[in-house]
C-alpha cells in the first residue's frame, strides 16, 4: 500500500531566482559553481539534488532513479541569481577576493559573474563588528519596517529584471552577534511593532527573513543566527504558506562529528572527551574572531553530540564526556581550513582508545552544494504546499530548527532517511523500512 500524500505538486517550469543576503565566499562559490556546471566545465560534486539517487520499492525491482529525475526540481538552466552585500564588489570581484576558486576558472565565467551586482544591504554594525573596508552599500531608510519594505521591492525588481517566476532566499551573510529570544520575537504583532520602532533585538538577518516570508518566498538560514527561529517567524510562515529551514550549514568538522558519533553509539562505544580545534583565515573566520559572533557559532556546534549520544539514555557510555570547540582566525590559511579532532573513546571493559582526525577541508567547497540543494528543495516544498519548518532538510544543517516539543535530529543517516522518505511520501511511493522479512519469515 502506498503512503501517498494526496496533494498536487505545482510544476517547476519557469525561472527560479536564488537570492542570497551576503555575496561572500559561500554564495559566490555556489553561483560560480552552478554556472561552471551549466557550461560543462565542472561537475556538481557534493550535491544530492544533482548526483544523488533514490531507491524505490523492493531491492528486486531495481528502480533507482536520480533524485532530480524522480522529483520535479528546478533545473540548473532555469536558475538566476542575485544578492545583497554591504560591500560594492560584484560577484566576480567578491569571488576573486574570497579566493576559493582558481582565478583561471573564474575568468572562464567572468562576464556572467560581473553582471551580478550586490543590492544595498540591511545592515547594523552592532551585529557584525569585524567587517573591514568600505561597507557603505547599505539601506538608509528610517525604520526597520521601511527597510523590510525596500527589500520586498528588491524582490519584485529582481523578478522583473530576470523574468523569475519564483524566488527563494538563502542567508549567506556573516554570523551575527548572539541573541536570545525576547518578547519582541514572541508573536507577529509584537515583531511588526518592533520593526516600526527599530527594536534593538531585531537583527538584520531577521529583516530579510520577514521580507521573504511576507512575500511567501521560502527562507533558508545558512548561519547560526536566530534569524527565522522564533514564534513570530513561524506565525508568518504559516500565514503565508511558506517553508522555512536552517540553521548553519553542516560542513567540515561538524559534518564529521555527525558521521562518526552515530557510529560510536550504534556499536555502544563510550566517549570520554572530544576536543575540536580549527584554524581558518577567510572573512568568516575574521568575523568569528569577535566573541559575540563566536558565541553564536559555538552554541550551534556544541549541541550536536548531546543530541546524538543521548547521555540520559546511556549514562555509562556518555554520561560524563568533555566537549570543547575552538575556532582560531589564522589569515594565511584563507578558506583552506584545517580542523583537528582528538576523540577519547572507550570499549569493552572500559579500555581507552584514541582517534585523531586532521581534516584539511575547504569550507566553501563543502557549503556551496548545500546552498544549491536547500534552494531547490525549498522551492519544491513550496510547490508541494508544505509550510513552516522543513525538518526533512535537517540533513543540511548543524543546528536544525525543529518543531516545539521535539528535539532536533542530528544523526546524518537518520536525516538522510527522513529526507528520502519525505520525497517518496510526496511522490506517492512506498516508504522504505529496510525490513525485508519476506526473505526469511515463513
Ligand atoms: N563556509 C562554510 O562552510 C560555512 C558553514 C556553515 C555556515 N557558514 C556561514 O555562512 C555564512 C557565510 O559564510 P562565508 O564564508 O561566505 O562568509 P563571508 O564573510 O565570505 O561572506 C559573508 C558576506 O556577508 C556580508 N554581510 C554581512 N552582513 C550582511 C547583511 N546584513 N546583509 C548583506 N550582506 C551581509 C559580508 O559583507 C560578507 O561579504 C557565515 O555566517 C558562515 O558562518 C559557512
Amino acid at each position: 500500500m502506498s503512503d501517498q500524500k494526496n496533494k498536487k505538486i505545482a510544476s517547476s517550469s519557469g525561472r527560479l531566482g536564488v537570492l542570497t543576503p551576503g555575496l561572500g565566499a559561500v554564495s559566490t562559490t555556489f553561483i560560480a559553481g552552478v554556472e561552471a556546471v551549466r557550461k560543462g566545465i565542472a561537475k556538481p560534486i557534493g550535491s544530492l539534488t544533482q548526483m544523488g539517487t533514490i531507491r524505490l520499492g523492493k531491492r528486486t525491482e531495481d528502480r533507482v532513479p536520480l533524485i532530480k529525475d524522480f522529483v520535479d526540481l528546478a533545473s540548473l538552466e532555469n536558475l538566476c541569481f542575485g544578492g545583497w552585500d554591504v560591500f560594492h564588489d560584484d560577484c566576480y570581484k567578491a569571488a576573486a577576493n574570497a579566493a576559493v576558486l582558481d582565478r583561471n576558472q573564474l575568468d572562464e565565467i567572468r562576464p556572467f559573474l560581473e553582471n551580478i551586482k550586490p543590492m544595498s544591504a540591511v545592515f547594523d554594525p552592532r551585529y557584525v563588528k569585524l567587517l573591514k573596508g568600505d561597507t557603505s552599500n547599505v539601506k538608509t531608510d528610517k525604520t526597520l519596517m521601511d527597510k523590510a519594505e525596500a527589500l520586498m521591492r528588491d524582490f519584485d525588481n529582481f523578478a522583473d529584471r530576470e523574468k523569475a517566476d519564483r524566488l527563494v532566499v538563502v542567508w549567506c551573510g556573516s554570523t551575527e552577534a548572539y541573541l536570545e529570544q525576547k518578547p519582541v520575537h514572541q508573536d507577529l504583532a509584537s515583531f511588526e511593532k518592533g520593526l516600526r520602532e527599530n527594536d534593538p533585538h531585531i537583527a538584520p538577518s531577521m529583516v530579510y527573513a520577514y521580507a521573504a516570508l511576507k512575500k511567501g518566498v521560502p527562507f533558508c538560514n545558512g548561519a547560526p543566527n536566530l534569524t527565522n527561529e522564533f514564534p513570530a517567524m513561524l506565525e508568518l510562515a504559516e500565514k503565508t504558506n511558506t517553508p522555512i529551514t536552517g540553521k548553519d550549514f553542516k560542513t567540515g568538522q561538524t559534518l564529521m562529528k555527525t558521521i562518526l558519533a552515530p557510529g560510536f553509539k550504534a556499536r555502544m562505544l563510550g566517549l570520554n572527551g572530544w576536543f575540536s580545534t580549527n584554524i581558518l583565515g577567510n572573512r568568516d573566520g575574521e568575523v568569528l574572531d569577535d566573541p559575540e559572533s563566536f558565541k553564536t557559532k559555538e552554541v550551534s556546534k556544541l549541541g550536536v553530540l548531546d543530541y546524538i549520544l543521548q547521555p540520559d539514555k546511556y549514562p555509562d557510555l556518555y554520561g560524563d564526556f568533555y566537549h570543547k570547540v575552538r575556532i582560531n582566525y589564522y589569515p594565511p590559511r584563507g578558506d583552506a581550513k584545517e580542523g583537528w579532532d582528538n576523540i577519547d573513546i572507550f570499549g569493552w571493559l572500559g579500555y581507552p582508545m584514541q582517534i585523531k582526525i586532521d581534516f584539511l577541508c575547504r569550507d566553501s567547497i563543502l557549503a556551496a552544494p548545500i546552498v544549491l540543494d536547500v534552494a531547490l528543495f525549498s522551492d519544491f516544498a513550496k510547490r508541494a504546499n508544505l509550510k513552516g519548518i522543513q525538518e526533512w532538510l535537517s540533513f543540511y544543517f548543524k543546528s536544525p530548527i525543529h518543531a516545539e516539543g521535539l528535539y532536533p535530529e542530528h544523526d546524518l543517516f537518520i536525516q538522510q532517511a527522513k529526507l528520502k522518505n519525505t520525497l517518496r511520501y510526496l511522490m506517492g511511493e512506498d516508504l522504505i523500512t529496510h525490513l525485508g522479512s519476506e526473505y526469511y519469515d515463513f
